[in-house]
């Protein structure tokens, strides 16, 4: 069913994991991270597959992972930052169910960025350009996030509680509007 999965999209470092865990043990549903997923499927970190491969052939992954994830209901989803690149991608996700995309400025983004302690091995060398890679990424992916979301949320200065209660009565008031669906 349509409404029962809540997919969270955004940049890296605005908290898509966090949040995705918190809201999975408030609604009770399981809790899926795409880039967890990925690794696991090839057996290889990011960075790795990254230096190995190239981005190409992670980006060909990272839809292949997307397929069989969004065929659960109930989910919670963390999606990588980059996975509205392609189309096909941000059609399936909005289709999907309720995609939420956290913001943050770029400022605030480099700087979870430099403390996260997973930036060597599930960030490939992309997050070396600095404040100003950050910018042209977040520009260039900016017209993405917008096109697939249905819910934006801003980040700064909220604790994870105060974004998931939001995020929880925003996806109910919409689930409420809906006709009921028949449970599959
Ligand atoms: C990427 C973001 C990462 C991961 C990969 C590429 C990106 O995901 O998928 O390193 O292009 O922005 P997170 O947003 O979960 O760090």
């Amino acid at each position: 069913v349509q409404q029962l999965r809540i997919i969270l999209i955004g940049y890296r470092g605005t908290g898509k994991s966090t949040l995705g865990r918190l809201l999975a043990a408030e609604l009770q549903w399981p809790f899926f991270d795409a880039d967890e997923e990925l690794e696991q499927s090839a057996g290889k970190c990011i960075a790795e597959i990254f230096r190995d491969s190239g981005e190409q052939v992670f980006r060909d992954l990272e839809e292949q992972v997307l397929g069989p994830l969004l065929q659960r209901s109930p989910l919670v989803l963390a999606t990588g930052g980059g996975a509205i690149l392609r189309e096909s991608n941000r059609a399936r996700l909005r289709q999907s169910g309720f995609v939420v995309w956290l913001q943050a400025s770029a400022e605030e983004l480099w700087e979870r960025l430099q403390l996260d302690p997973l930036t060597g091995t599930r960030r490939p060398n992309l997050s070396q350009g600095g404040l100003a890679e950050v910018q042209e990424l977040l520009a260039k992916r900016e017209p993405f996030y917008q096109q697939t979301a249905s819910f934006r949320l801003s980040t700064s200065g909220r604790s994870p509680e105060e974004l998931a209660s939001c995020i929880l009565s925003e996806w109910r008031a919409r689930v409420a509007d809906l006709p009921p669906q028949p449970l599959d």
